[in-house]
């Protein structure tokens, strides 16, 4: 007897599916102990620039003398490193010759803090406040005449410690406190955050918010709306979906899901935040994918249209009857006029599509999808450089 031809290849395939899978199960194993799982989220090691030196930021494109390079300590006493780069207006007002040949004063510093609104900048996992895509944030954003605050997280660059969802939370307050303990209103600073730094601007954001305290707005550039969200739809690198392949099977994500240890819920607490926030995300992020960036709208909206008052579990209750069913489209449409009513849409030819609307009290939700950008360098568009100084006026004094 002949044996079917294709049997090789079957046993092949059969060969390469269980070593795969069991290759795969040998990672999601790992990812639950505490120090692999904080190495995944974090990425700290992944030391980019390799052996930054963070006394040169010249090394890394910025002007002479334009950023100074710091300490600060947290509130749980973990040094952390920072630059901050000066405002552009200051930096050529201030300087005779065509570049400066020595650094500034503590003084000349001081009055850089106190002439120009700040820009409290927290950057996303993997790499350090060095990273390129990063330092052509700060110069765009100093262009524009706010000096840029930038640190590194604890794990990271030079900072000591390793990093949590705790300790992100300290450091960000402290970035904060730095800047009032040298006098800058909460008016003048602009809170944003790139990827995960979206949920640690969040948390300071949601933390200043509980104490009355109201910065110039908060800005999340391809956020995420919570760590249990994320791991089913994170690709790495834009190209690996880490646990993609695990969504087919709700109770392995569950189960998964009981594992996490860096929660980042931004969803739940971005509607306590009181004042502007706006919502940038590209089109074609593959990391992070933009789905995100409107369920946070979604999220924010939510508070302001007639409730919806039926659970998932109920809408599935074959006891379901007529008349309870009328009632949902109605609640349903009565939810879509009051959208229509609030959130104003626009399409911006050639950058991408804009909504908005008013919270009485705190400010405007904008979001904005743009066409292209990816995950880094959303931010970096010109455009949307020009929306956030639209909206925030961050590059000018508020008085
Ligand atoms: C920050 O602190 C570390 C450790 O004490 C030190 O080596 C480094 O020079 C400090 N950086 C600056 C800019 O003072």
């Amino acid at each position: 007897m002949e044996a079917p031809p294709n049997r090789g290849f079957l046993a092949h395939a059969h060969t390469f599916l269980v070593c795969f899978g069991g290759l795969y199960a040998l990672f999601l194993v790992p990812l639950a102990t505490p120090v692999f799982q904080r190495n995944v989220v974090y990425l700290h090691n992944v030391r980019w620039p390799i052996n930054a030196n963070f006394n040169l930021p010249e090394k890394y494109g910025l002007p002479p003398f334009k950023t100074v390079n710091f300490n600060m300590t947290t509130s749980d006493d973990v040094r952390l490193g920072a630059w901050l780069v000066l405002s552009d207006q200051f930096y050529q007002s201030h300087t005779a010759s065509a570049v400066p040949t020595v650094p500034f004063t503590d003084a000349e510093v001081q009055q850089a803090l106190t002439a120009h609104p700040t820009v409290l900048f927290f950057h996303g996992n993997a790499g350090n406040r060095a990273f390129g895509f990063r330092v052509a944030s700060y110069s765009a954003l100093s262009s524009r005449g706010a000096n840029v605050l930038v640190i590194d997280y604890r794990g990271f660059g030079d900072s000591e410690g390793y990093p949590s969802k705790e300790g992100l939370g300290k450091d960000a307050r402290a970035a904060w406190d730095w800047l009032s303990q040298r006098g800058v209103e909460p008016q003048n600073v602009l809170i944003m955050g790139h990827s995960l730094g979206t949920a640690v601007s969040s948390m300071l954001a949601a933390e200043l918010s509980s104490e009355q305290i109201t910065p110039r707005g908060l800005v999340l550039a391809a956020p995420f709306t919570s760590m249990f969200e994320l791991v089913e739809t994170y690709s790495f690198g834009g190209v690996v979906p880490v646990l993609g392949p695990m969504r087919t099977f709700p109770w392995v994500m569950r189960f998964i899901k009981r594992f996490i240890q860096h929660p980042f819920d931004t969803a739940s607490i971005i509607t306590t935040v009181k004042s502007p926030i706006l919502l940038v995300h590209a089109k074609d992020d593959s990391e992070i994918i933009p789905t995100h960036s409107s369920n946070l709208f979604s999220a924010l909206l939510e508070p302001h249209l007639p409730p919806f008052p039926f659970t998932p579990k109920e809408l599935l209750d074959p006891s379901f009857t007529q008349s309870r069913w009328s009632e949902i489209q109605d609640v349903s449409q009565r939810r879509k006029a009051a959208t229509e009513q609030l959130v104003k849409n626009a399409e911006v030819e050639g950058l991408g599509q804009l909504r908005e609307f008013e919270r009485e009290g705190a400010g405007k939700v904008v979001h904005l999808e743009t066409i292209r950008g990816g995950h880094n360098d959303v931010v970096n568009l010109e455009g949307v450089i020009d929306l956030l100084e639209k909206e925030t006026s961050f590059g000018r004094l508020s008085v």
